[in-house]
């Protein structure tokens, strides 16, 4: 039984091996078919925060392959303190054969993953979000055919979606430059770890926007305050405003260059309406990609279990 609390639990052949799986159950849909690969199996979603893609993609998966999902807000499943956090896991465990979280404390999967007798998905925490990295990942070696010849430019905050989008650019061998305000750079236990983990990795973090995406294949932004944050808004507004990706930073990138942003996005903050919906964009064809992605993960999950 596997979990997936951060990308730290798969190698890079395994992140292939789901990459594949993805790619064939998205080719079966387009041609009208549905395998019932997890007939009879169970999800059960705990969710602390909002979330549109991420709770619909894992429930839609679920149904179209034949399981049954169940959802509940941390408060409804008595993480409020009703009852402790290891006998909530103990007995969702017991009634699933996945779980999907999405909590502000990182902490509070890694409980669940070490009590549950079944396999926890880190849905986002405060510190990583590894389902959305691992869709980028592949949509853009579904869009590229070919990662060894991308490179991925994260503009503006180094925050759980930069975390995850770091470690699986590492383990896929794709160069990766975050350019971040003083002060809100990717975390530099990651950035150190990772340099130590996989000598030969292309990881750099350049300050200047301007000068980080000169041959980006993709630029990448996400919101400025992340959920949690909110009080920080106004802050991070006058903060943030040198990193908004707008026509004139993405003219300083390739002509050809795409744009990926994880959605929800803040329209007019960190990107502007004309890059979101331009010829760049691809952010649909990623929040898509959410859903195939679940659907392969799921799958390879339960085939470990
Ligand atoms: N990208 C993403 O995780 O979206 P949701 O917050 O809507 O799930
Ligand atoms: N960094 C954002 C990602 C949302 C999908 C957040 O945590 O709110």
């Amino acid at each position: 039984m596997r979990h997936l609390v951060t990308l730290h639990d798969l190698d890079s052949s395994e992140i292939l091996e789901i990459f594949a799986l993805v790619q064939e159950l998205k080719d079966k849909r387009a041609r009208g078919e549905r395998p019932q690969l997890l007939q009879g199996r169970t999800m059960t979603q705990v969710f602390e925060k909002p979330s549109l893609r991420t709770r619909l993609s894992f429930e839609s998966a679920m149904w179209e392959l034949g399981g049954g999902a169940s959802f509940f807000s941390c408060k409804e499943a008595g993480l409020d303190g009703r009852e402790s956090v290891e006998d909530v896991a103990r007995v969702i465990g017991r009634y699933s054969d996945v779980i999907t979280l999405r909590t502000f404390s990182h902490e509070l999967i890694q409980q669940f993953a070490a009590n549950s007798q079944a396999s926890v998905i880190n849905a986002l925490s405060d510190l990583s979000h590894p389902c959305q990295a691992l869709t980028d990942l592949f949509t853009m070696q579904e869009i590229s055919g070919d990662l060894s010849q991308q490179k991925l430019v994260y503009v503006g905050d180094g925050n759980n979606v930069a975390y995850s989008l770091a470690n699986c650019c590492a383990k896929l061998n794709v160069p990766f430059v975050v350019s971040s305000p003083s002060g809100f750079e990717l975390c530099s236990k990651l950035v150190n770890s990772l340099k130590e983990k996989f000598p030969s990795i292309q990881l750099e973090l350049e300050a200047d926007p301007h000068k980080a995406v000169a041959d980006a294949t993709v630029i990448y932004t996400d919101v400025w305050a992340s959920m949690g944050q909110e009080a920080e808004t106004e802050k991070r507004k006058q903060i943030f405003a040198d990193y908004q990706i707008n026509n004139s930073l993405l003219s300083a990138a390739d002509k050809n260059c795409r744009f990926m942003h994880c959605l929800p996005a803040k329209r007019g903050l960190e990107v502007t309406d004309d890059v979101l919906d331009s010829t760049h964009s691809i952010v649909f064809e990623q929040a898509e990609n959410r859903k195939h992605l679940a659907k392969g993960l799921l799958v390879w999950l339960m085939q470990q279990s």
